[in-house]
């Protein structure tokens, strides 16, 4: 659990930390007193854990007082001798950062450069170190944080070793949070942080140091404070620190190893990151950004994302507006490209991600920005009234068939039934039949069914379910129009389709309003034979607004919605003006379109749930925002219990869906 005032940090640290590890520190004790050496031992041994390694097969950790750029200080200055050289190899600022240590220090340096979103190539290396045998160290940083691409720790490091080289890894922001052994990495020196995936406060850095390696640097250190054989020494013989440590921070991160163990270690904490990355690429292609750095050599840890084209954006301003929904992201730190930086490490879940993504798009609307490369643009629409098909269909139907089920199949099999040709014998027409979730109820129980839908996506998924069936056909095409030969059917059936086809004026709207309705009814009529029905699945006004637990979350875009919904009594008055006659109403109280996930409280916070109805489509940013907010706090506070029993008396007492029949005399 995380302090709720504080903004989520999306950031390379210091990260969101959990509030017991924050609360470890609220002790004030004695740096050399037994309770707190025997912390310090513990932490130094559980280290090695994390490392793969332990002090008897030669491995030693050390904790050292400051960021870690104090940790790579300490070691770069303390382990290269006078006459060493130091081979850096260079994507990226961290890598710079050793160079310049180095050369504040005199160390003499080498580099291998390369672009930063490019991984450099082991054989490369083989050839410098071949060339030069004055190069007596090799310095690599394992995940590049200011780009987040991820280097090939131990391709290098067997090159390191095969060629007879000291290999030292700033392993800052990957240490604890991507698996790495480093006695298989055959690494000499690894320096990383309190503050990054063991997600512990700031205070201190980490060395794991090969035993030997560290025996054999005494008197090169160039610095008191940071010598690093002489920080080891005073761990080791006191169990103490030589100088004043952070006592906090080393309270708060035991308790941060124990979390780490209990989350399954590395690999368990490795996962959810992964599972954090990977939703946050999803979200973030949706809406038509681009990573810097190729997705196979990306790191689980940060992403750098590019500015978009728009010159309308501003960092400044897109960080502010986010900061102000409480989401701190991180700028970039690139010398080619812009980009802006978003860290999935931390006590960050992938709701979190989630929320993260709600307040970009939300950003995105308020600075107008216009995203090119859209995989598939989940913005909220700005302008509800504007004559946009407000759901697309070509993106959603992939994953249609996870959020929508065909409820009240029984009530249509039933109508049907009523009429005067036996069910087996009957000719069927799905008037807009999606991917055929409706049709696949009717398959085998009616003669034959002709399936229509505009959307090439959705039919082209329908198609190919039904290509086995020769009593099932699909094709492309509007419902206002039919191919079809006067006559042709014995019934239609039109699920949750007829608000696509106009934009009616909402509470108020006449049968006038839904011209393309009428349309749709005229040629019903005409290709119906006599005594055939027309079965149409809606929704009336009232089961938009009570039918839907969450409609209390976003009650405008409900309005926006009912102005594409002609009511029944406008349904009833336009079969009639068509010809209809025999109206009948039935509602399937127990159903729900949205199947066993309409219930989750916590649906709302995720995009992929929200797909689940269109009428998310037409929240505004700012209206989302507030509708997410409100379910969070609500699960928080406890509330939401009480909201979902409220919402759910009303909705079974009115259902979220009507069938209308009507029949052709
Ligand atoms: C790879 C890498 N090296 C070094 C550092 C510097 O660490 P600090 O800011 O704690 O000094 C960072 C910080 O993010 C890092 O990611």
């Amino acid at each position: 659990m995380t302090t709720p005032t504080d903004k989520l940090l999306f950031t390379p640290g210091p990260l969101t930390t959990s509030n017991t590890v924050k609360e470890a520190m609220l002790r004030d004790v004695g740096s050399r007193d037994a309770d707190f050496v025997a912390v310090v031992g513990e932490i130094r041994q559980l280290l090695l854990a994390l490392a793969g390694v332990r002090q008897a097969e030669g491995y030693e950790a050390i904790l050292m007082q400051g960021a870690g750029t104090f940790g790579i200080e300490s070691v770069i200055s303390s382990v290269i001798p006078a006459d060493g050289k130091l081979l850096i190899i260079i994507n990226g600022a961290y890598g710079k950062r050793i160079r310049d240590i180095a050369g504040r220090h005199g160390i003499e340096t080498a580099v291998i450069e390369v672009t930063e979103n490019t991984q450099p190539n082991p054989q490369e290396l083989r050839r410098r170190l071949a060339d030069d045998s004055e190069i007596t160290h090799v310095a690599l940083v394992h995940c590049e944080t200011s780009s987040g691409i991820l280097n090939p720790l131990n391709e290098i490091g067997s090159v390191v070793k095969e060629l007879g080289r000291t290999f030292i890894v700033d392993a800052m922001s990957s240490f604890g949070g991507i698996p790495l052994n480093v006695s298989e990495a055959r690494i000499d020196f690894l320096i990383s942080s309190a503050n990054k995936c063991i997600e512990g406060v700031p205070g201190f850095s980490l060395v794991i140091a090969d035993h030997e390696q560290l025996l054999a640097i005494d008197g090169w250190a160039r610095t008191l404070s940071l010598d690093l054989l002489a920080q080891w020494k005073g761990l080791e013989e006191q169990g103490q620190f030589r100088f004043t440590p952070p006592t906090h921070a080393i309270l708060a991160f035991r308790e941060a190893l124990r979390e780490l163990d209990d989350e399954g270690g590395v690999a368990g904490r490795a996962a959810r990151y992964a599972a954090n990355h990977a939703a946050l690429l999803r979200g973030m292609r949706r809406m038509g950004f681009c990573e810097y750095v190729p997705a196979e050599s990306q790191s689980h840890i940060i992403t750098a994302f590019l500015f978009p084209e728009d010159p309308r954006f501003e960092f400044t301003e897109f960080y502010q507006r986010l900061s102000s929904k409480g989401m701190l992201i991180y700028p970039g730190k690139l010398t080619e490209g812009d980009c802006f930086r978003i860290g999935n490490i931390g006590q960050i879940f992938e709701s979190d991600i989630e929320s993260l993504l709600t307040a970009i798009a939300a950003t995105l609307l308020e600075m107008n920005l216009n995203m090119k490369n859209t995989e598939k643009d989940t913005t909220p629409s700005p302008d509800p009234s504007a004559p946009i098909e407000y759901e697309d269909y070509n993106s959603t139907s992939g994953n249609y068939d996870d959020t929508r089920v065909p409820i009240g199949l029984p009530i249509v099999l039933d109508l049907l039934a009523s009429t005067t040709t036996p069910l087996k014998e009957q000719s069927i027409l799905d008037a807009g039949c999606g991917t055929g979730t409706f049709l696949a109820g009717l398959q085998g129980r009616v003669g034959t069914i002709h399936g229509r839908e505009l959307s090439e996506g959705m039919q082209q998924v329908a198609k190919e379910r039904f290509a086995n069936d020769p009593n099932v056909q699909i094709d492309q095409g509007s419902i206002t129009e039919l191919p079809h030969a006067d006559e042709s059917f014995d019934a239609i059936v039109c699920n949750q389709v007829l608000h696509h086809l106009d934009h009616g004026e909402g509470e108020g709207a006449s049968a006038d309003d839904f011209p393309n309705v009428e349309s749709f009814f005229r040629e019903a009529f005409r290709v119906l034979r006599p005594n055939g029905i027309v079965v149409i699945n809606t929704s009336d006004h009232d089961q938009h607004r009570d039918g839907f637990w969450w409609a209390a979350l976003i009650p405008a875009a409900i309005e926006r919605m009912l102005r594409r919904f002609p009511s029944i009594e406008t349904l009833e008055e336009i079969s009639k003006r068509t010809g209809f006659v025999d109206s009948e109403i039935k509602v399937p109280f127990d159903e729900v379109l949205q199947g066993k996930n309409y219930l989750d409280p916590k649906g709302p916070l995720s995009a992929a749930w929200r797909a689940g109805d269109s009428t998310w489509s037409l929240v505004t940013g700012e209206e989302l925002t507030h509708a997410l907010d409100r379910v969070t706090s609500s699960l928080k506070d406890g509330s939401m219990a009480a909201f979902l029993e409220e919402r759910e008396e009303l909705r079974t007492k009115i259902g979220q869906t009507t069938f209308l029949a009507v029949r052709k005399p």
